[in-house]
């Protein structure tokens, strides 16, 4: 299986968690250190490559690759994204085209990618990392939001297309997740009272939460469900 942005946060408790089901995992991130790390630290079976999710034609040549080392994918999970904050004002035209590149463009061509070789073989589980970011309207990040919620639209356009081929696409929608960069950037007292006041459930979601959540809809159990989208956010919305 194959997961984007794997290197830390979510990605990482995702690449951990197939890791124990004994699945092979090939990640792809731009965090070298991070990735290396984490690869070091699992071992056997997990697969780090360095890759800057932006430049499509290298993301093509090294999912290519990938699959011709470790077979092709049975499962994708397009979970990288940069959620940094930006005024409207200052939004310039290279600026947007930047934000759409790093939190949309590269899921569509790592879909395409992936697809041939489970059409060969009947089946697939694509995965795709939307928030509820574009659901509540978080301020201050248009071209993220805007990006998050073309990702819903783009899971709705594949799960049709791929359907017959036995390929399911599903798209998973996190509330506020306690991840190391949401810790050091957002995570001030006043926020946590933001997140629990929105929250049905009195906790914090950690990245192991959403990763059991991207382990069902990538396995058998969920054999019946694609075109869906699935909420992971303790009730927030
Ligand atoms: N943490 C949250 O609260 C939260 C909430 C809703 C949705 N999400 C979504 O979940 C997913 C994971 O979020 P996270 O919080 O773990 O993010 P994160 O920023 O902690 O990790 C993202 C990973 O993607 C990698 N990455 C970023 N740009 C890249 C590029 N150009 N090429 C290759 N790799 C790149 C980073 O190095 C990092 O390892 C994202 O799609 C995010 O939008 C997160």
């Amino acid at each position: 299986m194959a997961v984007t942005g794997g290197a830390s946060g979510i990605g990482a408790a995702i690449v951990s968690a197939f890791h124990a089901q004994g699945a092979k995992v090939v990640f792809f991130d731009i965090d070298e250190a991070s990735g290396n790390a984490l690869s070091a630290n699992l071992g056997e079976n997990v697969s780090f490559n360095a890759l800057n999710l932006t430049d499509l034609d290298a993301l093509t040549t090294q999912f290519a690759q990938a699959a011709s080392i470790f077979g092709e994918f049975d499962v994708l999970v397009n979970n990288a994204a940069h959620d940094d904050r930006h005024d409207i004002a200052a939004v310039t035209p290279a600026y947007w085209r930047e934000r759409l590149a790093v939190n949309l463009d590269h899921q569509f061509f790592a879909a395409q990618s992936v697809i041939p070789g489970m059409q060969s073989k009947g089946a697939g589980s694509i995965i795709n990392m939307s928030s509820i970011a574009w659901r509540i309207g978080l301020p201050e990040a248009p071209a993220y939001v805007a990006s998050k919620a073309a990702i819903e639209g783009l899971t709705h356009a594949l799960a049709r297309d791929l359907g017959a081929d036995g390929i399911r696409v599903n798209c998973l929608l996190p509330g506020f997740v306690r991840t190391q960069r949401q810790i050091d950037k957002w995570l001030t007292p006043e926020f946590e009272q933001t997140v629990m006041s929105n929250q049905c459930l009195d906790r914090f979601i950690e990245p192991e939460d959403v990763a059991a959540m991207v382990v069902v809809l990538a396995s058998d159990v969920s054999r019946a469900v694609t075109n869906q989208t699935w909420v992971v956010d303790a009730g927030w919305t």
